[in-house]
């Protein structure tokens, strides 16, 4: 459910005429419902009730300031892998013992900036990661509240690229060396091994792999708490899948279901819990809008260029995921046009949206909105091609405001310099 629709044949954000966002700030733009992301938060949070539970936004989705500080005033926590997220978390006013510091490579830097912090919980991926902290920790005189995080070995069954929980995927520690890292970790000085984290992928549309890997986390759970660990915080990761591409009919679990299968598997164990969504909270709650540059004819093709190109939304070349694309305005009626290549500007080939896409007419000046950009589109941009950061905009009623504005072009080259060699 999102709050972008139709009014009088135009697309609204919320009370926002589309077209008119776009006279104002230019494109392409991404922008965001405040509206959305309120309701994607409360939704997922009231699938928990019962469960003491925090819900931890992964801030990777979408790391807009006035994003997170939109959700963590409606009382989230954030997820946070880099420096540079735990940061921007604390720039948004979360508070620190709501943070969970995740991934795969935390430098030391990172875990003294996040231990200075006071961070609620650090998920630890290594044995290395492991001596590093405890290191950081006792120079710091402070326990780090540590949960490792286990590599479950489940397949996500999501695109391949972005599955987690397989037995040869990067992240988190190996299940046959779990226990025994857990009993280095209560050697150590300034380590509280008080949870154990899992995140098994992300675009997941069913319950079975959660279902399989929560099940795994229950056994090590029993086993470690027989083992004398006073194992007490569970962290669920994130991972739930959102619909992207109505015509593929391809529906994701609902939170409630989601919330109900994790008081099945876990409910009864007295943990407290934090999960961590990105996707579920902000896909939905963004888009992307570009006006069509030109219409290009070939013998076998039509394609529309459009002036967002590979670099601002990268998901379709970087992992051939669908993203819909919808008229700003609706159809023209009755022409006949699709299916159409919708292209953008950057030069590769790759730098393609959809083909074989059925769209109604659409002529150069149109605008058309890429619709669920919210999460891992504008984090994922890039100025290839020297092409200025997208801006982004957030709505909430009949108002909006650019929340990140499109540098100019001396913004964009203000971190070069020539070397004393060059004249
Ligand atoms: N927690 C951890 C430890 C993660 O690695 C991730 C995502 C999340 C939570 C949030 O997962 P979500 O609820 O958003 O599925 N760029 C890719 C997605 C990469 C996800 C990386 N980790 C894409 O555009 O599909």
């Amino acid at each position: 459910m999102h709050h972008f629709s139709y009014r009088g044949g135009v697309l609204h954000a919320e009370g926002v005429a589309v077209p008119g966002i776009a006279s104002d700030v230019g494109t392409p733009f991404y922008c965001y419902s405040t509206a959305t992301l309120t309701r994607h938060l409360r939704v997922f949070t009231e699938a928990l009730a019962g469960l003491d539970a925090t819900v931890c936004y992964a801030v990777k989705a979408n790391s807009n300031i006035a994003v997170i500080r939109t959700l963590a005033g409606l009382g989230a926590g954030c997820d946070v892998v880099s420096g540079g997220e735990l940061q921007i978390a604390l720039k948004a006013h979360v508070p620190p013992e709501k943070i969970v510091f995740s991934g795969v490579g935390k430098t030391e830097a990172e875990l003294h900036l996040a231990l200075a912090t006071g961070v609620g919980q650090v998920n630890v991926e290594s044995e290395a990661e492991l001596q590093t902290l405890s290191a950081v920790a006792t120079g710091l005189g402070k326990t780090a509240r540590i949960a490792l995080r286990v590599n479950p070995e489940v397949d996500a069954g999501s695109l391949d690229k972005i599955s987690t929980g397989r037995k040869e995927d990067k992240f988190g520690v190996e299940w046959s060396q779990v226990p025994a890292l857990y009993r280095k970790a209560r050697a150590l000085t300034g380590i509280d091994p008080a949870g154990v984290a899992v995140h098994i992928g992300s675009q997941i549309t069913s319950l079975a792999p959660f279902e399989a890997a929560f099940r795994r986390i229950r056994e090590l759970v029993l086993m470690l708490r027989a083992d004398g660990f006073d194992i007490r915080h569970l962290d669920l990761g994130g991972g739930l899948g959102v619909p992207y591409d109505h015509a593929s009919k391809i529906a994701p679990p609902s939170p409630e279901d989601y919330g109900a299968l994790v008081k099945r598997t876990l409910g009864d164990l007295g943990c407290k819990f934090t999960f961590e969504p990105g996707r579920l909270i902000v896909a939905n709650a963004g888009i992307m809008v570009s006006r069509v540059v030109s219409i290009k004819e070939s013998t076998t093709r039509r394609f529309v260029i459009v002036d967002a190109g590979m670099n601002d939304l990268v998901r379709p070349a970087m992992y051939g995921a669908r993203q819909e694309i919808s008229p700003v305005n609706e159809a023209r009626a009755g022409a006949a046009f699709g299916p159409v290549d919708v292209v953008g500007p950057v030069c590769e080939s790759t730098d393609c949206f959809a083909k074989a896409y059925p769209l109604a007419e659409l002529r150069a000046g149109d605008l058309v909105a890429f619709m669920t950009a919210g999460a891992y589109g504008a984090v994922m941009a890039s100025s290839y091609n020297t092409r200025p950061l997208v801006p982004e905009v957030l709505v909430t009623g009949e108002q909006f405001a650019v929340v990140r504005r499109r540098p100019t072009f001396s913004e964009i080259v203000a971190l070069e310099q020539l070397p004393p060699w060059i004249e």
